[in-house]
């Protein structure tokens, strides 16, 4: 059990083919009390969310599910002080929330890449001020932001220059979290993966999917279930001593 009682918060985790879903399975198997949280949350969300896990692991279940749209600042403060709020505690934050856009950027309209900064970056940027203030004050808690590779190759898979950027910027927030709050044991680490079988990668074409996982040396998809190692990993004090890092999932398409 290498999450024992800690409280964890999973944001992105509304379908159950999602980084998020997988994630907040393996931690509860781990031990943890697990708050999933997405724009798309709601009690039948929720409701199929436990039904899953509990006929994953065998067991029944205790796991809380919150609304909220991370691209509002009140809305993320109101999430993390719910939480505060019924546990007193918060270990860990895993934002997987997040939505792909593809295009050229001279297409991108102002509109467009608003919609993109304000979920994938600034809605990150707050759900991590928002609990890095119990973090400061417990001096404790460990951040994973899920970005992409997309922002190591400038896009080009499934992004569009949009994404790209919006999550270049998530790898320079985790870094920034991570080089001002390590002197009181805060840890913060992003996750760059790659061709995930979710439902981020359905809008491609069977050709197209199949000529991307020719070119990845693993030669298919990742798992959600690989991700969430990953994510576990990064949660843990299994890397203890592990902090500002980007850790690729992609199967070595970018090997760098
Ligand atoms: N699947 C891949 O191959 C891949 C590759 C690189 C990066 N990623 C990243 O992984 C993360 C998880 O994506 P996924 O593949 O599990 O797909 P997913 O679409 O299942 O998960 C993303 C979740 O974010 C939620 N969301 C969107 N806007 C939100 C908002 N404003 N507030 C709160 N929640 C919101 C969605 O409802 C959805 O449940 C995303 O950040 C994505 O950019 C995925």
């Amino acid at each position: 059990m290498l999450l024992k009682d800690k409280v964890c918060i999973v944001a992105g985790a509304s379908s159950l083919r999602s980084i998020g879903y997988a994630t907040a399975e393996l931690f509860i198997k781990h031990g943890a009390h697990v708050v999933v949280t997405d724009v798309m949350m709601n009690d039948d969300v929720l409701n199929q969310i436990k039904f899953e896990i509990e006929k994953n692991l065998g067991v029944t279940i205790k796991i809380d599910g919150i609304q909220c749209d991370i691209s509002k600042k009140s809305k993320c403060d109101r999430l993390i002080a719910q939480v505060q709020s019924k546990y007193g505690t918060i270990d860990c934050l895993v934002n997987s929330a997040g939505i792909v856009r593809s295009g050229p950027i001279l297409d991108i309209s102002e509109a467009e890449l608003s919609l993109m900064f304000d979920i994938n970056l600034k809605g990150a940027f707050y759900l991590c001020q928002s609990v890095l203030e119990v973090f400061v004050k417990q001096e404790s808690g460990t951040i994973v932001n899920v970005a992409s590779l997309a922002a190591q190759r400038g896009g080009g898979l499934v992004g569009g220059a949009h994404y790209a950027a919006s999550k270049g910027g998530m790898l320079s927030l985790t870094k920034s979290i991570a080089r001002e709050f390590g002197h009181l044991g805060i840890r913060a680490n992003a996750i760059c993966p790659a061709m995930i079988d979710t439902p981020m990668v359905d809008g491609l074409s069977p050709e197209r999917l199949q000529s991307i996982t020719d070119a990845i040396p693993l030669k298919r998809m990742g798992s959600t279930r690989e991700m969430a190692g990953t994510c576990l990993y990064l949660a843990s004090e299994l890397s203890g001593f592990v902090t500002g890092a980007t850790i690729d999932v992609n199967g070595g398409t970018h090997i760098h």
